[in-house]
């Protein structure tokens, strides 16, 4: 049997190190490319290729990616709520969008999956659904807008042949998650009291998007959208499944939204210092406060999409943990 090509972007990253696991799974003969001075351990020992490049060098993704390939997955994406990243979002998020897409059909790429983001929707109260305007385009935040834009690079592509799909995960939790849910696991000790920011979403398998992502190369729709969220709950919820998970008793508190605004400012304040990343931005507290559900039936419908349990997410994620390994 011939296999499937297919050529990943952010294949490193944490939902990427998901999607090649399931390519290979599938046997699919995988092409991951990655920047020099990528950290590449969450790939080790899959039976894939590598290809070094950079987005700014449109030529190098061109070479890297194999003429006629039968699935390009764009996941690249640099994600951060710091508007000192605002810049490298517009190179990471947008122009490395324009030189895949330009890559893709120049090559004849046979599909273009693109992973965006529910954050491209903006904020509401309602449940969000594929129908929703894009208002991430006019955010001030830059992951928002970078994202948004980065979905308007695509369409462009279909416009011009491109045969694309965009998948828009809310917040993905499985194995090789490696963020502040991860160190609260590691770091929780008896008696301890977890913070919680008083928001709540929407939360989906890093595994069941991986697999969605792969079936949307058969079944989704040309220039189409997709959520892939699902379980609903706001971070008290999240952080109460914390210490069962982990098995140590465990109290959890909402973090004070205006504590956290105040503690935003500040951190804020001494990043123009520093020049770092603050530990906590206004932006991040905006959005972790923000109450959103999404609906996930398009692609629960026609991608076979899966939503899983909250406590199934964070199981699978403890376990991935390097204690655990
Ligand atoms: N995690 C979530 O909850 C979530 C939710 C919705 C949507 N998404 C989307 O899912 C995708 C992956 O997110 P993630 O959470 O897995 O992020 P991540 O762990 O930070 O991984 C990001 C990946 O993008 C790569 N990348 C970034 N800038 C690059 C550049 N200039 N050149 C080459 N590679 C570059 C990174 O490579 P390096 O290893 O070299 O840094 C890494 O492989 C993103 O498109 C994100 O917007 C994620």
């Amino acid at each position: 049997m011939v296999r499937k090509k297919a050529f990943v972007t952010g294949g490193s990253g944490f939902v990427g190190a998901n999607l090649v696991r399931e390519l290979a799974a599938q046997k699919w003969d995988v092409t991951v490319f990655h920047r020099p001075g990528s950290d590449l351990w969450r790939l080790k020992g899959l039976p894939l290729k590598l290809k070094q490049g950079s987005f700014e060098d449109p030529a190098s993704v061109e070479a890297a990616m194999p003429k006629g390939v039968d699935a390009v997955f764009h996941m690249a994406a640099k994600v951060s709520f710091w508007r000192g990243d605002d810049r490298l979002m517009e190179r990471d998020n947008v122009e490395a969008t324009k030189a895949m897409v330009d890559a893709a059909l120049k090559r004849k790429a046979r599909r273009f999956i693109h992973t965006s983001t529910v954050s491209v929707y903006g904020f509401s109260d309602k449940r969000i659904n594929e129908i929703f305007p894009h208002d991430g385009l006019n955010s001030h935040i830059g992951y928002l807008r970078t994202k948004a834009q980065a979905e308007e690079v695509v369409r462009e592509g279909v416009k011009r042949g491109l045969d694309a799909v965009i998948l828009n995960p809310s917040n993905v939790v499985g194995p090789f998650k490696r963020d502040s849910l991860a160190r609260s696991m590691l770091s929780l000790k008896p008696g301890m009291t977890l913070k919680a920011p008083p928001g709540a979403t929407s939360f989906a398998h890093s595994v069941e998007v991986a697999k969605a992502h792969v079936a949307a190369v058969k079944r989704g729709k040309k220039g189409e959208n997709y959520i892939l969220a699902g379980a609903d709950a706001d971070w008290v919820e999240v952080y109460s499944a914390i210490p069962k998970v982990v098995g140590v008793e465990a109290k959890v508190k909402v973090f004070p939204k205006i504590l956290l605004q105040v503690g935003a400012q500040a951190f804020q304040a001494l990043s123009l210092v520093t020049r770092k990343a603050p530990f906590v931005t206004p932006e991040l507290v905006e959005w972790l406060s923000a109450k959103m559900t999404y609906d996930s039936r398009k692609a629960v419908k026609e991608l076979g999409y899966k939503v899983r349990p909250l406590k199934d997410m964070l199981k699978d994620l403890w376990e991935s943990l390097p204690q655990k390994e």
